[in-house]
């Protein structure tokens, strides 16, 4: 049976050297920026690394940056599981196209108001939890990597080397006032065939409301 969309995409960590072409690359844009946004705001920037050095650069930067981390605790469990982790933030290191998602603040709805009633904070927390600005970043993202599967390329979505977010900012010179990381993706043909992992059956992440 042929895959669809939400099949064909998949957590690509392994890329060949082939280039991507850069109609293809504005393709996954114009198809990110079409994502639905809260009040249209459309609070997003992205930074598309096409330069090896510059992708090399990202991938030392966060390698530095887990080591400075590391040096400075003493806990050996937590150095060790942190190392661990290294290779899940870096492993773009090869591939021939970095994208970066930026951020900008959203006005949640009812935040203001919730502060001048008195609201308690947990009521508050619960509204801001739902981040609609980390919403309208995670769509346009989505609509990336459908596009780039579609066009027979593989991405990965990362976040776990957000920890040197500014550093990575600095670098690609991103306004850091106005934005924030929220996640970044190689992007390049398939060095090898991947499939997703299982998913949890429906049974056990949906309720019905007859
Ligand atoms: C919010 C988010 C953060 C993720 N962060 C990372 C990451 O930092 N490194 C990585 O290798 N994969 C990361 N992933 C990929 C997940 O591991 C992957 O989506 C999940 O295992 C399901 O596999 P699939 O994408 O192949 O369907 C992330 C995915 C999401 C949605």
């Amino acid at each position: 049976m042929e895959k669809d969309i939400f099949e064909l995409r998949s957590s690509v960590r392994k890329f060949t050297n082939e280039d991507v072409a850069e109609a293809d690359i504005r393709e996954m844009l114009e198809a990110a920026v079409k994502a639905p946004s809260g009040k249209n705001i459309q609070n997003w920037h992205f930074v598309v690394v096409t330069n090896k050095r510059h992708i090399n650069a990202a991938a030392d930067i966060i390698t530095e940056k887990n080591k400075k981390l590391r040096d400075n605790v003493d806990d050996e469990a937590l150095k060790k599981e942190f190392k661990r982790y290294l290779k899940f933030g870096t492993h773009f290191r090869k591939a021939p196209v970095l994208v970066l998602f930026f951020v900008s603040d959203y006005p949640v709805t009812g935040k203001k108001i919730m502060e001048a009633a008195g609201s308690s904070e947990e009521e508050i927390n619960a509204l801001l939890k739902a981040d609609p600005g980390i919403q309208n970043i995670s769509a346009a993202a989505e609509n990336f990597m459908l596009k780039a599967a579609e066009l027979g390329y593989g991405t990965c979505w990362m976040t776990s080397q957000n920890y040197a977010s500014l550093e990575l900012q600095s670098y690609f010179g991103v306004d850091q006032d106005k934005y924030t990381l929220a996640l970044i993706t190689p992007l390049g043909a398939a060095a090898e065939k991947v499939d997703s992992p299982p998913r949890k059956s429906l049974d056990k992440v949906v309720s019905w409301v007859w």
